[in-house]
């Protein structure tokens, strides 16, 4: 008989904060200024995957990413979320059952991927890291729940400790110096209201100059209005669109979500020195989306979108089913994408991101750019083709998923396939 295999795989999406973290009250333990509340999107093509094993005949943990092998290096992100790992596999498994397969002392082979549209430059350290703690927790047996894991998927990124539920997600800032109530809760089940859309935009522009580590605790040391933000803004949103998802009402979601965005924003520009983190064709898509929800409202009397931008150019637009063709129309009328060859635009590896990608029934078959009535044209610029490389419909969707032996990443050997 040969040996068993000691293995697990795992999924986690990606998700989208409505309510901004920016800034850290503990940069070791990675614990928050403010709370923070995201949306869970759908795994259809944004997600990471990670096989993790433990062997005996193993010399050194090893991670490899996207095919490449990386330095896990000594008391780093990575590392310390293994060794909180390895280090609730014995106190909760080993110590409590004799039998029970010492993993915890053998080294572990890690193999992830990110399934982002090639060049789509959308973050992946959140899914990465909590498709990482999820898969360790499986190989594990560890009996915790996702708020429990969120707590140590947080030590490697924040923003992935939301990315443990699916849905709609709270960071609970806490207030612990150990960081033990700094955590994810679910404010409700995707199912809740399945009916929330994510168009995200994907904007060229060069890499970031300042990554959101190093740009968040610039704002921390010299921004007056993020004191501001995280002693009167934040608690009041975070309290107001909790409400508002568990009420499924739309017009309060979105703004809150489109004033959250532009605070994140503003306290990246009240930073000396000052960050940009958006640029003309992101502005743009700000226009678009209010100039949409001026005829929405005019028409219907609610809003139809609702635009979010992290630390990059990309724009996410939350919107509804029946306003998914619109928005799509709408910014392929400014921001003509290149098309991408048919038959590889609908996957996730399409190669050079430049199309649209899951396109919805609801769009009812290939967008290709148009006005709608009462639409003011003169509000947003049109621009050449390029300007957006591509645009992803995404649904809210669920959280991690532990995937079968087929879904594994890892040769018999343990290195990549
Ligand atoms: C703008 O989670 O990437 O996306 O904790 O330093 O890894 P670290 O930062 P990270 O910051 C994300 C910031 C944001 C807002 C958000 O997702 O809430």
């Amino acid at each position: 008989m040969s040996a068993a295999v000691y293995e697990a795989t795992t999924s986690a999406p990606v998700n989208i904060a409505c309510i901004k973290y920016w800034g850290k009250r503990d940069t070791k333990l990675i614990l928050p200024t403010n709370s923070s509340l995201s949306v869970t999107l759908d795994q259809d093509l944004l997600r990471s995957t990670t096989t993790s094993r433990a062997d005996p005949s193993f010399t050194k943990d090893r991670l490899w990413l996207n095919g490449k092998e990386e330095e896990i290096k000594d008391g780093g992100r990575m590392d310390n979320c293994i060794k909180e790992m390895k280090r609730l596999r014995k106190v909760l498994v080993e110590d409590k059952d004799p039998n029970a397969p010492k993993l915890s002392e053998w080294k572990l082979h890690i193999v992830s991927f990110n399934t982002v549209p090639t060049a789509a430059g959308l973050a992946s350290s959140a899914s990465g890291f909590a498709a990482l703690t999820t898969s360790l927790a499986s190989l594990f047996s560890l009996p915790l729940n996702p708020s429990e894991l969120s707590l140590i998927a947080r030590r490697g990124s924040g923003s992935a400790c939301r990315s443990l539920f699916g849905g709609y997600v709270a960071w609970e800032m806490g207030s612990k110096p150990d960081g033990s109530d700094s955590l994810a809760v679910e404010v409700a089940p995707q199912s809740h209201w399945p009916e929330m859309r994510a168009v995200v935009c994907v904007v060229s522009g060069e890499k970031k100059d300042v990554g959101s580590s190093v740009g968040m605790q610039l704002t921390v040391e010299t921004s007056p209005l993020l004191q501001h933000r995280i002693k009167y803004v934040v608690p009041e949103r975070m309290e107001k669109i909790s409400k508002a998802i568990k009420e499924r009402n739309f017009d309060e979601f979105a703004k809150i979500t489109m004033a959250d965005s532009n605070q994140f924003h503003a306290v990246a520009l009240d930073t000396t020195p000052p960050i940009f983190y958006m640029n003309d064709v992101s502005r743009n898509l700000i226009a678009l989306v209010e100039e949409y929800n001026r005829v929405c409202l005019e028409k219907t009397g609610h809003l139809g979108a609702a635009y979010t931008f992290d630390a990059g150019p990309n724009a996410v637009i939350y919107t509804l089913p029946e306003h998914i063709k619109a928005i799509t129309e709408l910014v392929l009328y400014f921001f003509p994408v290149p098309s991408a060859p048919a038959e590889r635009s609908t996957q996730a590896s399409a190669v050079g991101f430049t199309d649209v990608l899951n396109i919805f029934p609801e769009v009812g078959g290939k967008p290709t750019g148009k006005l709608i009535q009462g639409f003011n044209e003169e509000k947003v610029k049109k621009w050449d083709v390029g300007a957006v490389k591509g645009v992803i419909h995404c649904k809210v969707g669920d959280g991690p998923k532990v995937l079968g032996k087929e879904a594994s990443l890892m040769t018999a050997e343990g290195t990549p396939k």
